[in-house]
């Protein structure tokens, strides 16, 4: 029993690139149990559940082994309710109906390319690798959303990308439809047109939508505005022959509060 062994990251390894894993431990603890202690236990090889691992010896020194490659192990093979139905990925056992695929999978976790092309990024049965009595996979926690910074605290398969100063995001269709995020600007063009342009931020972000002819009124400015007329309006008087008249007995309607949009805001200006 070794503890502890080197180990060749993946296909390729170097200094700076490679692969980033490890395999995959069997659940049993094959120094707790003598070998023949039973189909559950021991060294029966049927129950060892970790990754197979293919060695290999340093200068054929029996006492400096290191893992070259490992394969994971069927037995981990409990993503969904192995149904066929379950999309490869969450089985690692590929059967006909699914092609060519190239996936990799990772704690329930699982991305590459499917049998279409199609980028497949499906994080929705992440675990933390605590896996159930029998092997199985653990079904998708239901945690409450959390305000906590960072929020990526006490869920799994949430998606990380930290990206260096200046860099950019974009999705594109077509050349003509594209979503771009930069450091300081969030554009979305549809066909070629301008939709929807974000810019700078706190009392002057800017929400422009499609090419921006026509401006928004503000509505506390506009409320100022009436609520002034309709005081002079209320109050004033007409000369007649007889004195001057009594002010309107129909005076204007007050400001209807169900103007202000309470979900849509923007800064003064
Ligand atoms: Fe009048």
């Amino acid at each position: 029993m070794l503890p502890k062994v080197l180990y060749t990251y993946g296909d390729r390894a170097g200094m700076h690139e490679g692969k980033v894993n490890v395999p995959r431990k069997p659940r049993i603890d094959i120094e707790q149990s003598g070998p023949l202690d039973g189909e559950a236990t021991g060294m029966n090889f049927a129950n060892l559940d970790g990754d197979h691992v293919l060695v290999g010896f340093i200068e054929d020194d029996t006492k400096q082994p290191y893992i070259d490659k490992f394969l994971p192990h069927p037995r981990a093979d409990r993503g969904g309710d192995l149904a066929v139905a379950d999309p490869p990925g969450r089985r690692l056992r590929p059967v006909e109906a699914d092609g060519e695929v190239d996936l990799r999978k990772h704690r329930g976790s699982f991305w590459g390319i499917d049998d279409k092309g199609a980028l497949v990024i499906d994080l929705t049965r992440a675990h933390a690798g605590e896996y159930d009595a029998d092997g199985s996979e653990p079904a998708p926690a239901v945690v409450a959303p959390s305000p906590a910074d960072p929020p990526f605290a006490n869920v799994h398969g949430n998606i990380k990308a930290d990206l260096p100063n200046q860099a950019v995001v974009r999705i594109r269709i077509n050349t003509t439809t594209e979503v771009v995020l930069t450091q300081d600007k969030f554009n979305l063009r549809i066909d070629g047109g301008e939709n929807l342009t974000l810019d700078l931020k706190d009392a002057n972000a800017q929400l422009k939508l499609g090419n921006g002819e026509k401006h928004a009124a503000i509505v506390e400015t506009l409320e100022a505005l009436w609520g002034a007329a309709k005081s002079i309006f209320d109050a004033h008087i007409h000369p007649t022959g007889v004195g001057p008249s009594s002010t309107t007995p129909t005076p204007l309607p007050g400001w209807d509060a169900g103007i202000n949009s309470t979900k849509v805001s923007f800064p003064d200006g």
